[in-house]
């Protein structure tokens, strides 16, 4: 019981750990993407994209914006490109 306890306390302390920062990180780039993305228009527009663009064209996308006037600085473009373009539809919160 002993041995049990002290092989699994490890793995759940990893888990958790393991686990923790990728939830609040793709709740990070949620709140940067709605920040940055939902001035002039709403989540729709990009909803239809999700799961169909990858990161390169969301990338490409975001210069759009940026020419439309859209405030994102590079490391912001990335960051929202890449969540973009690897998110799942069904996992896109603000598109239900
Ligand atoms: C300064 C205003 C502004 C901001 C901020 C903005 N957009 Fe846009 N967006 C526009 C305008 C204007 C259009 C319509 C452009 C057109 O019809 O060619 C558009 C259209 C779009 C489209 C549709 C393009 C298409 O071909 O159908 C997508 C996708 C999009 N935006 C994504 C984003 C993302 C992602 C962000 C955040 C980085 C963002 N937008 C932030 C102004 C903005």
């Amino acid at each position: 019981m002993r041995t049990a306890l002290i092989i699994l306390l490890p793995v759940l302390i990893m888990v958790v750990f393991l686990k923790e920062p990728t939830l609040s990180g793709a709740q990070n780039k949620d709140a940067l993407f709605l920040n940055k993305c939902t001035h002039c228009h709403n989540t729709e527009r990009i909803c239809k994209y999700i799961g169909r663009y990858n990161p390169l064209v969301w990338r490409k996308t975001i210069e759009y914006m940026q020419s439309k006037g859209a405030k994102v600085d590079n490391t912001e473009k990335i960051t929202i490109a890449m969540y973009l373009g690897t998110l799942q539809r069904h996992k896109a919160a603000f598109c239900k």
